[in-house]
């Protein structure tokens, strides 16, 4: 059995390897480096968080028990405003080759208006809700003679069909309790469900953007989990996000991790 303790006047972790073949390189002293290095990346992320919790705000909470596959929903129940500078830095990513653009969940048309305004080749909409297709079909008229394609349903009924595009911009969020518990869950992005998804709907050197839900940097596992199925990752932190006392979202600090992936 191997056992690592790290004090210090904050916490303490305790790290016992019970299974001896587990972290098993041909020196012990490799195991030790790779045991220490994990050691002290845990620590240095427990110190960062207690910083990152003190700019948390409190929000307020809020069950996402309803099914909203085809619920009638407000602006703000949809997207609350803090997350605009987002959609920004998304719509630059998933833009920046004025390809063929696919983009999952209407929504407000926020983003929609930034595709459109970064300039594309051709625009693709997955969206399930009847209510927000109403929406688009409202939005749709501020873009005459564009190509703009809506295709009503989820993405996981549809996207089969649809080809290869040069970037994806995926924002949806859980339709009902159980998608919550599936795709949140121990996940460390919401995102993670679609990345094979993604990457198959992507041209060799095609952008992939989605909200991280990473507050100021990648996790390791979140970078692994991408690098599975592309070859690079960029990100960018976006800051000064006008995050209210109250934010229903589940979400609570002031900036983002924006990542673009490329296959
Ligand atoms: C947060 S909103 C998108 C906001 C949008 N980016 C904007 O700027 O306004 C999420 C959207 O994804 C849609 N959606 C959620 N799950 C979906 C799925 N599985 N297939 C298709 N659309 C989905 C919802 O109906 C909703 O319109």
């Amino acid at each position: 059995m191997i056992k690592r303790i790290k004090r210090t006047r904050e916490f303490e972790l305790s790290v016992q390897i019970k299974d001896d073949q587990f972290i098993r390189p041909p020196h012990d002293r490799q195991r030790s480096w790779l045991l220490n290095r994990s050691i002290a990346e845990l620590s240095g992320d427990l110190y960062a968080l207690d910083q990152l919790a003190q700019r948390f705000v409190p929000g307020t909470e809020t069950l996402h028990n309803t099914d909203r596959t085809q619920a009638e929903l407000s602006d703000q129940e949809i997207m609350e405003d803090w997350q605009v500078p987002l959609m920004q830095a998304m719509a630059d990513i998933v833009t920046s080759v004025h390809g063929d653009v696919l983009e999952i969940g209407f929504g407000r048309g926020v983003s929609s208006s930034m595709i459109q305004q970064g300039g594309v080749r051709s625009h693709t909409i997955i969206e399930c809700n009847d209510s927000i297709v109403q929406r688009f079909d409202y939005w749709r008229q501020d873009f005459e003679g564009r190509d703009i394609r809506l295709v009503h349903g989820l993405w996981q009924d549809t996207l089969d069909n649809l080809g290869l595009f040069d970037g994806v911009f995926f924002h949806t969020y859980p339709l009902n309790e159980e998608e919550l518990l599936s795709q949140i869950g121990e996940s460390v992005t919401f995102a993670d469900h679609f990345f094979p998804h993604a990457a198959a709907h992507l041209h060799e050197g095609g952008v992939f953007t989605y909200l991280s839900n990473e507050i100021d940097s990648l996790s390791r596992t979140h970078q692994r989990l991408l690098f599975r199925h592309f070859q690079r990752i960029e990100t960018q932190l976006v800051k000064d996000l006008a995050i209210p006392d109250d934010v229903h979202d589940a979400w609570w600090s002031d900036s983002m991790v924006v990542v673009k992936a490329v296959k």
